[in-house]
């Protein structure tokens, strides 16, 4: 079977490890049965027993006390930039615990599968978009995930700047100081409420706003070489957001003008290396083809 995982983009400014957005831009990756663990399609570094599909495809199968014998995973296509803060990590994840589900038919349910995920990435806030599609809102309570869905309007335009550059997600959070103060975090608490309603009403000045936030952009701007002249390239082609995309490296750009991604493209070139790739919401999650 093969599995269809979008890309999800998580804090989207404010929202700090909770918020996260599913995007039409997929990693397709075929499963099927073996009698031991086969990897292909991908750096040979990863193809081994802690390549993140077959962990997670493990890991579901255990819910259901099942031991993964083998299972041969081919990496059919993927478009989803790694180490780039666009979610490739929990793609692999949800199409793993989505093929072991529906291999051995083991009736996860949703909140089953978000758990097994989640344990395997650490915290919900990529994989719940990956797995569920839309506009989400995650936490743990205790162990347990939550996850509730949030309305995405149609009027918004997204474009991701993608630097030529990786940024590891351990140092991006290296960075982040263990406490912050209380107007940090009341500035991060009230821009929050506003992005989640500009992004349902489609209200992009709001957003830009919204968008702003104290509790980690200030520490991972200066490891994004070239946020400066992104971001008023961004500002130059009408867009009225921009935040990083998860950890980084990729900034995440919106506009409610039509055409915006495509005059992005014409005026990136001064940032040497760096591509836009136009992303639309997907309301899906990943899913068996
Ligand atoms: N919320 C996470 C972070 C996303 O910003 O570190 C990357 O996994």
């Amino acid at each position: 079977m093969i599995v269809r995982a979008p890309a999800s983009s998580a804090n989207l400014g404010p929202g700090f490890d909770c918020f996260g957005i599913a995007w039409q831009l997929y990693n397709y990756i075929e499963f099927s049965p073996a009698d031991e663990l086969i990897i292909i399609g991908c750096d040979e570094k990863y193809a081994n027993h802690d390549n993140l599909a077959y962990r997670s495809f493990a890991l579901a199968l255990r819910r259901r006390k099942i031991e993964a014998k083998g299972v041969k995973i081919d990496f059919k296509e993927t478009d989803i930039p790694v180490s780039r803060g666009l979610g490739s990590s929990s793609a692999l994840i949800v199409a793993g615990a989505l093929a072991a589900d529906g291999m051995y038919s083991l009736g996860l349910s949703k909140e089953e599968l978000l758990e097994v995920t989640t344990e395997i990435e650490g915290h919900p806030d990529n994989v719940a978009p990956a797995l569920l599609g839309g506009l989400t809102a995650s936490t743990m309570v205790g162990a347990d995930p939550v996850t509730v869905h949030f309305p995405l309007s149609e009027k918004l335009h997204f474009a991701a700047l993608v630097p030529p550059f990786e940024l590891s997600t351990a140092l991006a959070r290296s960075v982040l100081p263990d406490e912050i103060t209380r107007g940090d975090a009341v500035f991060n608490v009230s821009r929050a409420a506003l992005v989640l309603n500009a992004l349902g009403s489609g209200d992009a000045a709001l957003l830009g706003v919204g968008m702003e936030d104290r509790v980690h952009q200030p520490y991972r701007f200066p490891l994004i070489e070239g946020h400066e002249l992104a971001k008023s390239i961004v500002k130059k082609c009408g867009g009225k957001a921009v935040c990083i995309s998860g950890a980084g490296s990729t900034l995440l750009a919106v506009s409610d003008e039509a055409g915006f991604d495509e005059k992005l493209q014409n005026e990136i070139s001064p940032l040497a290396g760096w591509r836009v790739i136009s992303l639309r919401p997907d309301f899906e999650g990943a899913k068996i083809l």
